[in-house]
């Protein structure tokens, strides 16, 4: 079974509708280690050495995260700055999380046809995220496919919350349980 790190950063948890609902759906569930970044570096003082070993401890890292200005919340760019250091990515010990595996799972404002060439944000989610990916990359992880969830404004129906619930959940499992054909 691998075990899974969820590196959750959403500055505003308690009015998040589907940040906080996927939260609340995975977190106890087996082989799943959440952190709350927000939570717990209110103060952006990331414990590097720490964060280093829950990498280190974990087969598949998550970023999980709403979109902010096509990019992540800033406390999740400091840990990328903090935690992913260049000796884990350079030469000669370089390469350091080899035989990790990583993605993201974030929720955006606009909904997906606003995303793309000749669509108002110009590009797709996918590519806003790659410095993203590259920095892990860098470190030695391989890429999993991104779970975006597009037009994440559900006050008025929040019965629309569901089916991503749902899905996270059986995401998860999967990757759990070495399955990553989705
Ligand atoms: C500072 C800030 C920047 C944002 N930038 C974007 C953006 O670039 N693209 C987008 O689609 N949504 C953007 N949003 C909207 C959030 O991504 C959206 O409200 C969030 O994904 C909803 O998830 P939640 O219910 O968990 O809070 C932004 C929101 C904030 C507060």
């Amino acid at each position: 079974m691998n075990k899974i790190l969820i590196i959750y950063a959403h500055e505003h948890h308690k009015s998040s509708q589907i940040n906080r609902a996927m939260v609340d759906a995975v977190r106890d569930m087996d082989g799943i280690t959440f952190v709350d970044l927000y939570r717990e570096y209110p103060d952006f003082k990331i414990d590097s050495d720490a964060e280093i070993k829950r990498i280190f401890d974990h087969d598949i890292i998550i970023f999980q995260f709403p979109m902010h200005w096509f990019s992540t919340p800033a406390l999740l760019k400091e840990y990328q700055d903090k935690v992913i250091l260049a000796e884990h990515a350079y030469a000669p010990e370089g390469k350091a999380f080899t035989g990790k595996y990583f993605f993201c799972a974030l929720s955006t404002g606009a909904p997906k046809d606003k995303f793309g060439k000749d669509a108002r944000n110009n590009y797709t989610v996918d590519e806003f995220l790659r410095p993203v990916e590259q920095t892990m990359r860098a470190a030695g992880m391989e890429i999993l496919p991104h779970y975006v969830i597009y037009g994440a404004r559900f006050a008025e129906n929040e019965d629309r919350l569901d089916p991503h619930v749902k899905g996270w959940r059986k995401l998860l499992k999967q990757v759990r349980n070495n399955d990553f054909g989705f």
